[in-house]
């Protein structure tokens, strides 16, 4: 399954691992009712959350949980990180502006061959990833893809703010895509976007428009915007189109959907899109009620754990579908290729992966140190330093054509 499959002829993208982190603290309706004026029954009712995931200190950020979810996807594929070919993070709580989270997230999991990028799509980002990763391996650009959404929510939330400090946790869920010859994996995607309904979910400043200043900081324009109301009559029209269009699209009837997994933001959104899709609730997996609304990461969890519970068998043909920020949506038709239950990990390959991802910290240290060195003695970049190195690197490569001339004089030996 994870060998090179070169010919471009029936290729296709199945998910071959899977992996979730979520932070270990735990933040219940209770203990944000202490901070802001709400009640467990208020959230509970209205959104069907109970508790969330937030990360806790300056060690647990959107690349720390992405790289352990990323880990595990990676042991559960037995893909080793030299045969991925590319690194996909969807995240709206990036590290910072740049470099990418990917990068970092790269260089962590020691994926040398990799390209790596953050994609920017709201709660949609993690399908938008799966069907450009999709794409990419059936065109033959890779073999093996990376797929992670990732968030801190936690970091852009306004904890006084009871409109949406209530909605928000954190967490990271990964897949490995990879490329196969059975027609099974992604095989019908639907993306969309509405920019015309940005203003209604938005972190107002922070970037061209409007740079970090104190009164942006003073006004609290870094947290987060919503207009709770729009954006719930909003998904709540787009996720059953979106489910239709894809499974249309597919060649499948909805009847035949066995699981649909969605963006877990709310479960009314969800009882909602049931009931105008005709499909039984039992078939939308949810489980907003333990991790709040990830954004990102939500699907990737969602979907780890409805694998984990046996919810999804082989030949499943399943729905994954989100909708966010942008505003976007997004919605991948996906038949179930991997063998199920799937045996867990032996102790040889979860040793035999600690040493790869050991081995990656070994390799960025090395490199990050090598190049500082390499700085320290070649010291500042002139001009005449760079000239110095030019006139270097053409009198070593004169020197070598001589020799080469020189070789094709001399007699061959006897
Ligand atoms: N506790 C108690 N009362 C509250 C709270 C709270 N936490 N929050 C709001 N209220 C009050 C409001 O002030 C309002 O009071 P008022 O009538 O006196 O003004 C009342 O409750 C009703 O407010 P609504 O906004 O109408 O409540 P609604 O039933 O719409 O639920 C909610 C609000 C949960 C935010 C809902 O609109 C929703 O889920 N929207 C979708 C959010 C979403 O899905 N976002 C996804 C994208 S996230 C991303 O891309 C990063």
């Amino acid at each position: 399954m994870n060998g090179q499959l070169n010919g471009r002829a029936s290729r296709y993208a199945q998910i071959t691992g899977w992996g979730m982190y979520v932070p270990e603290r735990v933040v219940t309706n209770d203990d944000i009712a202490r901070i802001v004026d709400t009640t467990d029954e208020w959230i509970l009712s209205r959104t069907g959350i109970r508790e969330r995931h937030i990360a806790s200190d300056a060690r647990e950020t959107t690349a720390t949980l992405a790289v352990r979810a990323a880990r595990s996807a990676l042991r559960v594929a037995g893909v080793s990180p030299s045969q991925v070919g590319l690194v996909i993070v969807a995240t709206v709580t990036p590290e910072a502006p740049f470099p990418s989270t990917a990068s970092l997230v790269q260089d962590a999991l020691g994926a040398s061959h990799a390209g790596a990028f953050d994609l920017s799509a709201g709660c949609s980002g993690f399908v938008y990833a799966l069907s450009l990763a999709s794409d990419a391996i059936r065109a033959g650009s890779a073999e093996h893809v990376v797929i992670i959404g990732s968030e801190t929510l936690s970091r852009i939330t306004d904890w006084s703010d009871r409109n949406t400090c209530v909605l928000f946790g954190d967490g990271a869920g990964a897949v490995v895509l990879s490329a196969c010859h059975e027609e099974c994996g992604v095989l019908a995607s639907v993306l969309g976007s509405d920019g015309s309904g940005g203003d209604l979910l938005m972190v107002p400043a922070g970037g061209s428009r409007r740079p970090a200043s104190s009164e942006t900081v003073r006004n609290g324009d870094h947290f987060i915007k919503m207009n709770g109301r729009e954006v719930f009559r909003f998904a709540t029209t787009v996720v059953p189109r979106a489910t239709e269009a894809v499974v249309e699209k597919a060649g499948w009837q909805l009847t035949d959907i066995a699981q649909v997994i969605p963006h877990q933001a709310n479960s009314r959104i969800i009882d909602s899109a049931a009931k105008r899709l005709g499909i039984p609730e039992e078939r939308f997996f949810t489980n907003l009620e333990r991790y709040g609304n990830t954004s990102a990461a939500s699907v990737p969890i969602a979907l780890c754990e409805a694998i984990q519970q046996g919810r999804i068998r082989p030949a499943d043909k399943l729905v994954l579908v989100g909708f966010g920020a942008g505003l976007t949506w997004a919605a991948v038709a996906l038949k179930w290729g991997m063998p199920q239950p799937m045996k867990r990990p032996n102790w040889f390959r979860r040793w035999q992966a600690s040493i790869v991802f050991g081995w990656a910290r070994v390799r960025s240290a090395f490199l990050r140190s090598e190049r500082r060195a390499y700085d320290r003695v070649m010291g500042p970049v002139t001009d005449e330093g760079i000239r110095g190195r030019l006139r270097l690197r053409a009198d070593r490569a004169r020197e070598r054509a001589a020799r080469r001339e020189q070789s094709k004089l001399e007699p061959p030996p006897d």
